[in-house]
This record gives C-alpha cells, structure tokens and sequence, in this order.
C-alpha cells in the first residue's frame, strides 16, 4: 500500500505520516528533508541557492547520512528548502530516489507537496493536509520558542505565507491538492483526531481495494 501525503507547512503532515508509518508497518520518506538537504548543502559549499545547475549537480550525488537532522530541521532550512525547490533541475534530481523508495516492498508513506500529483499519482491513499495559517503560525512559533528561537509570531506568520506562495506559485510540480486527494483540515483538531481521521480514510480505502479483488 503507498499512502501519499501533502499539505501546507506546519499543517502536521509529518506527525501524520510518522504515525500512519508505525500503525501501518510502511516505510516512510519525509521528502522535505531531501529538499532541506540540497539547501544546506549549498550553504555549505557557497552555491547561491539561485544556482539551479550547481545545485542540481549536488543533489545528484548526495545522500542524507552525511547531514544531522537538527541542521535539516532549522526554520533557516526550510526557508532555504523552498527556494531549491522551485528549480525544475533540482526536483528532476530526487525524483529516482523517491520512486525507488516508493517500491519498497510492503509498502511506503511518502509526505512532501507533490507526492499525489508527480510522485505517486496512483497511489492507494492520497491525504491533503491543511490548517489555516495564522493557526500554523501559531505552532511553529512555538515549536521555535522551545527551540530558543527569538522570532515574534508576527515574523513567523509573514514567513510562513512567503512559503506557501513560493511553494503554489512555482511553476514546477507547485503545492496542490491532488484531485483526488482527502482533505483533513487539524485547525480545531489534535494530532490523535487527525490520526484517527486519516486511519478511517485508509481503512475504507483498503476494504473497497479488497472487495473489488474478489
Ligand atoms: O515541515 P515543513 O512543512 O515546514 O517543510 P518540509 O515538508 O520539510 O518542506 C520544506 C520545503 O521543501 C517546502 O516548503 C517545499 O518548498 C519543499 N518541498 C517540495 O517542494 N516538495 C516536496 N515533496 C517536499 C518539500
């Protein structure tokens, strides 16, 4: 089974998939984390993160073992992910990862933006998870406060809209709603709530795959 999972940042997609993953018994690849990764990396070796051609270059050879995820994490970094992601070369780049990881045998939940429309437009499940984004704003500020971040929630609201432009407005596999994809909107829900949403929505899928098999 491949459940694929997109939404807006801070939506909650990434708790969603790490616990479908573990209910499940998938194989899960948070796809942002590899956008984040070409990011530092041009950071690191003083490529402007305009440079689609370096950049596609380094995103072709690297592997996610050599970054500590609390760098892949920072707010820093995903800023910086948004930009390399709008450069066609550089998505073309870790397309072959994520369809490989996508054949994992048993089955895999992918989250990113474009997993429903470019990666796995077949896949079982599709969920599209969103929340407005003053509450978003709300989160990640304070997913930042404990982090020991100084940004007032003002900022990270203007921040948090310039993603999300940057990410529908790009011109390569833009963040969209797959057609067919679920909408689970968590403004006024708990993780659990939304876990247990998702679940309802992929029990019901499997049960109709089943009963048309046989
Ligand atoms: O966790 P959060 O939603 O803040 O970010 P993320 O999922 O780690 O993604 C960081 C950035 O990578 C996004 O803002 C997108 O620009 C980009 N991305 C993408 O273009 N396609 C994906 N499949 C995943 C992430």
């Amino acid at each position: 089974m491949i459940v694929a999972i997109d939404g807006t940042a801070a939506s909650g997609k990434g708790t969603l998939a790490r616990r479908i993953s573990a209910r499940y018994g998938l194989a899960h690849l948070d796809t942002g984390l590899l956008y984040r990764a070409v990011g530092c990396l041009g950071v690191r070796n003083h490529v402007p993160l305009e440079d689609e051609d370096a950049l596609a270059g380094l995103a072709e050879q690297m592997s996610l073992a050599e970054f500590d995820e609390a760098e892949l994490r920072s707010d820093e970094a995903g800023a910086n992910a948004s930009i390399v992601a709008a450069h066609p070369k550089v998505r073309a780049a870790l397309i072959a990862f994520q369809r490989r990881f996508v054949g994992h045998a048993g089955g895999a939940v992918l989250d990113g933006r474009d997993i429903g429309t470019v990666i796995c437009p077949d896949a079982d499940v599709k969920l599209w998870v969103d929340a407005d984004v003053e509450e978003r704003a709300r989160r990640r500020h304070k997913e930042l406060e404990m982090a020991g971040g100084h940004d007032s929630y003002e900022t990270v609201l203007a921040k948090m809209r310039a993603r999300d432009a940057r990410d529908a407005g790009r011109t390569d596999a833009p963040m969209v709603k797959a057609a067919d994809a679920h909408l689970i909107d968590t403004t006024e829900m708990t993780i659990e709530a939304a876990v247990e949403r998702a679940c309802e929505i992929i029990d019901r899928a499997v049960a109709q795959r089943n009963s048309s098999r046989s």
